[in-house]
């Protein structure tokens, strides 16, 4: 990859850019598991990468937030700051929340520095039967209201970077996906 110290984002190790990932979908659709190893294919390769994780966000930076339109709005605008702040300095910010509504997260896009929007799709009736956390039972029966995708809105992206649909893809084949849009869109020069 070329110097060019004027580009936002560079990393001095010239193998990779600075760059947001930014995961979107249903809870449970994967948005975790593609984060990790995303992670660490990248930090094998010597690459500085953090992940921001809606689950773990919510403990500390967005602690006290709940699941009106609002909050959810708040989640997103901290962790899209946090990202900007890392990529802009040649780290690789990885985000996985579900960020429903669209237009913060094209707002998301406006600023950040190298932003790829992955859409990890999976239909819900997949997810309602997996159940892995066990919430969807609780939604459908009344007992969580707001439960994205049951009782709360979510709006895909209509022009995402890329998408998964982790019903049919192993996480491995979808990690490929992404990887090879990275490198055409020239954000990594790993193998
Ligand atoms: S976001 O809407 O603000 O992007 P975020 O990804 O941080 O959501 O948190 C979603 C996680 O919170 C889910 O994976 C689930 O574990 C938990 N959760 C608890 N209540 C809800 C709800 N009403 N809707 C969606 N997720 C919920």
């Amino acid at each position: 990859m070329a110097m060019d110290l004027t580009d936002r984002g560079y990393s001095p190790n010239g193998h990779y850019k600075g760059f947001t990932l930014w995961f979107t979908g249903l809870s449970g659709a994967g948005k975790s598991t593609l984060s990790r190893i995303l992670e660490e294919r990248l930090r094998r390769r010597g690459a500085r990468v953090e992940v921001l994780d809606g689950d773990v966000v919510r403990t500390n930076l967005s602690k006290g937030l709940g699941f009106s339109k609002e909050d959810r709005d708040t989640n997103i605008r901290r962790i899209g700051f946090v990202c900007d702040l890392l990529s802009r300095n040649g780290v690789v910010a990885i985000a996985a929340a579900i960020s429903p509504y669209r237009e913060i997260r094209e707002e998301i896009r406006r600023k950040v520095t190298n932003f790829v929007e992955v859409y990890v799709e999976c239909p819900i009736d997949v997810l309602t039967q997996r159940d892995v956390k066990g919430l969807y039972r609780k939604a459908l029966a009344g007992e969580i209201q707001h439960f994205t995708g049951i009782s709360d809105p979510y709006e895909p992206p209509e022009n995402p970077d890329v998408v998964v649909h982790t019903d049919r893809e192993s996480p491995e084949e979808s990690a490929d996906k992404i990887w090879a849009k990275l490198k055409e869109r020239g954000l990594i020069a790993f193998d």
